[in-house]
């Protein structure tokens, strides 16, 4: 069970930020889920059964400052961000945005965040095969700036996920070694249920994962090490 009891989830709206929101409602967690407007946080509500464990709150990555960011994470215990512009303002969203909310991390004096990238977006070859070039790149230097800049002041892990499918969760992973590699495709749920789970394994500070559905549970500690 995870010791990290208070968190804020940015992208809670998005396709893995709800299935991870309704992990969260059945939790003894908190979190405040991060949305863009008043009809997001209906549907937050709605799909948290009204749990009083989850609240709302309204910011925009593009828009918000470090110094609004950090007001709105200071006093939890750990940021999760499954954000993305789906190509549409990738530089303001994917790299600058999230960049802007390892320094409010670091400003709210919170140490732990869990972050999805995409597989192998640290290998520029991968990238450009991809046919998504500009997303990777995105992705990238996001990555390369937390471990590079952060890594000493964020417990950061890293999740990096194959193509994401609508599919009920299997609950089981692989950890893909190589862009070499069959990488096949991994369920959203079963992507919120690894940034659950992870928060609270120590082994995965400071590391990245890349990750498909295969045969190791997502719940065992020891399918990171
Ligand atoms: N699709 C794939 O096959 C694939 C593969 C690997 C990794 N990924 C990554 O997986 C993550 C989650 O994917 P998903 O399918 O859940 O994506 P999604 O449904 O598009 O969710 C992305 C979330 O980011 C939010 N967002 C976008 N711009 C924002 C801004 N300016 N300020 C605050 N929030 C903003 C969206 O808000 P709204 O709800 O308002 O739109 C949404 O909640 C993303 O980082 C994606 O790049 C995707």
């Amino acid at each position: 069970m995870s010791t990290f009891k208070n968190l804020i989830v940015f992208g809670a709206h998005g396709k893995v930020g709800q299935h991870l929101i309704k992990l969260i409602a059945k939790s003894s967690v908190n979190a405040t889920a991060v949305v863009r407007n008043d009809e997001q946080a209906a549907t937050i509500k709605e799909i948290s059964s009204g749990g009083s464990n989850i609240t709302s709150a309204k910011l925009d990555l593009a828009d918000a400052s470090v110094s609004d960011l950090a007001k709105n994470i200071k006093g939890h215990d750990a940021v999760v961000l499954t954000v993305g512009s789906a190509g549409k303002n990738l530089l303001q969203v994917d790299l600058d945005g999230v960049v802007k909310a390892f320094e409010a991390t670091v400003e709210a004096k919170v140490r732990r965040l869990v972050i999805v990238s995409a597989l192998f977006a640290e290998n520029r070859e991968a990238g450009l095969k991809s046919g998504l070039r500009n997303y990777y790149i995105a992705k990238h230097y996001a990555d390369r700036i937390l471990v590079d800049e952060f890594g000493d002041k964020l417990d950061y892990t890293i999740v990096k996920p194959t193509i994401l499918t609508d599919d009920s969760p299997k609950g089981k992973i692989r950890i893909v070694q190589s862009p070499n590699d069959d990488y096949g495709t991994i369920t959203r749920a079963d992507v919120a249920q690894v940034l659950f789970d992870t928060l609270g394994f120590k082994d995965t500070f400071g590391k990245s994962y890349d990750i498909a559905n295969g045969d190791k549970s997502i719940e065992d500690p020891k399918t990171y090490q």
